[in-house]
C-alpha cells in the first residue's frame, strides 16, 4: 500500500498492479540547425523523435527533453517557461509564437517544424540576433519622462484608475518580437522601420498620463520609415502569443500624428 498526505491526515491507498506500458506515441520534430563555430556548416533541418507519453505538453518541453536526453548541442533561448520572459519566441509550424505556450500537435503523422524567428540574423540554431530589436526599443526611450525632474526620487507620480486602464493591453507586452518578425514591412526595412512591438511601446508611453513628452515622442516618428512603413497588414496582431493588438496601437499613433501635424501647421 502507499500513504499520501491529504490535508492534515495520512490516507492509506491500496496499490494497483502496474498498468501495461502504453504504446509509444512517437512524434517527429524537424528543427533548424546551424552552428557558426563549425567551419563550413550550412543550415539544415535535423529530425528528432520524441515519445509524447514521456514528454510535457508544450513544444518547449520537447525541446528541453531533446537537449537533455538526445543532443546537448541543440541551442535555444528559454527562461520562465510560462509566457513571461519572451525568450523562447520561435517559428513553429509556420507561425511565430512562444514555445512554452504552444501545445505540441499530438497528430503523430505530421512532424512539427521549428525555425528561428524569420528574417533575423541567426546566432546559432534557434537563437536569433536581437541586437537591432533592442536598439530600436532603446531608441523610443521606454520610460517615464517629466519636464521638471526636481521631484525625481522625492515623490510619487499619481495616476487615476481611468488613466491607468488606458495602458491595459499595452503594458503586458513581453517584447518577444513574434509580431515584428511576422511583419513584411519589418522584414524588408527592419533597419529603419521600428516594427509593431517597439511602436506599441512608443504608444504606451505617449498615452501614459504621467509622461510629459508625448509631442517629442511623436515628432521622432515623423520620417517616412519609423512609423509609416506600417501598411496595416495586421500579421502582427494575428501572431501575438499574448493576445495583444500592436496593429491597433500603430493605427492610434497615426491618428495622434495627424492631430499633432495639424497643430504644428496651425501654429506655423
Ligand atoms: S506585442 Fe505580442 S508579439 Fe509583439 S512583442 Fe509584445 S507580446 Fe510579443
Ligand atoms: S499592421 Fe503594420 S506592423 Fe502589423 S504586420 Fe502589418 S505592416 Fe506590420
Ligand atoms: S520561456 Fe519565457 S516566454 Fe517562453
Amino acid at each position: 500500500s502507499v500513504c499520501r498526505n491529504e490535508g492534515n491526515k495520512m490516507v492509506r491507498y491500496a496499490q494497483t498492479a502496474a498498468a501495461p506500458a502504453p504504446a509509444p506515441r512517437i512524434k517527429k520534430f524537424q528543427i533548424y540547425r546551424w552552428d557558426p563555430d563549425t567551419p563550413g556548416d550550412k543550415p539544415r533541418m535535423q529530425t528528432y523523435e520524441v515519445d509524447l507519453n514521456v514528454c510535457g505538453p508544450m513544444v518547449l518541453d520537447a525541446l528541453i527533453k531533446i537537449k537533455n536526453e538526445m543532443d546537448p548541442t541543440l541551442t535555444f533561448r528559454r527562461s520562465c517557461r510560462e509566457g513571461i520572459c519572451g525568450s523562447c519566441a520561435m517559428n513553429i509550424n509556420g507561425g511565430n509564437t512562444l514555445a512554452c505556450l504552444n501545445k505540441i500537435d499530438t497528430n503523430t503523422s505530421k512532424p512539427t517544424k521549428i525555425y528561428p524567428l524569420p528574417h533575423m540574423y541567426v546566432v546559432k540554431d534557434l537563437v536569433p540576433d536581437m541586437s537591432n530589436f533592442y536598439a530600436q526599443y532603446k531608441s523610443i526611450e521606454p520610460y517615464l519622462k517629466k519636464k521638471d525632474e526636481s521631484l525625481e526620487g522625492k515623490d510619487q507620480y499619481y495616476q487615476s484608475v481611468e488613466d491607468r486602464q488606458k495602458l491595459d493591453g499595452l503594458y503586458e507586452c513581453i517584447l518577444c518580437a513574434c509580431c515584428s518578425t511576422s511583419c513584411p514591412s519589418y522584414w524588408w526595412n527592419g533597419d529603419k522601420y521600428l516594427g509593431p512591438a517597439v511602436l506599441m511601446q512608443a504608444y504606451r508611453w505617449m498615452i501614459d498620463s504621467r509622461d510629459e513628452f508625448t509631442e517629442e515622442r511623436l515628432s521622432k516618428l515623423q520620417d517616412p520609415f519609423s512609423l509609416y512603413r506600417c501598411h496595416t497588414i495586421m500579421n502582427c496582431t494575428k501572431t501575438c502569443p499574448k493576445g495583444l493588438n500592436p496593429g491597433k496601437a500603430i493605427a492610434e499613433i497615426k491618428k495622434m500624428m495627424a492631430t499633432y501635424k495639424e497643430k504644428k501647421t496651425a501654429a506655423a
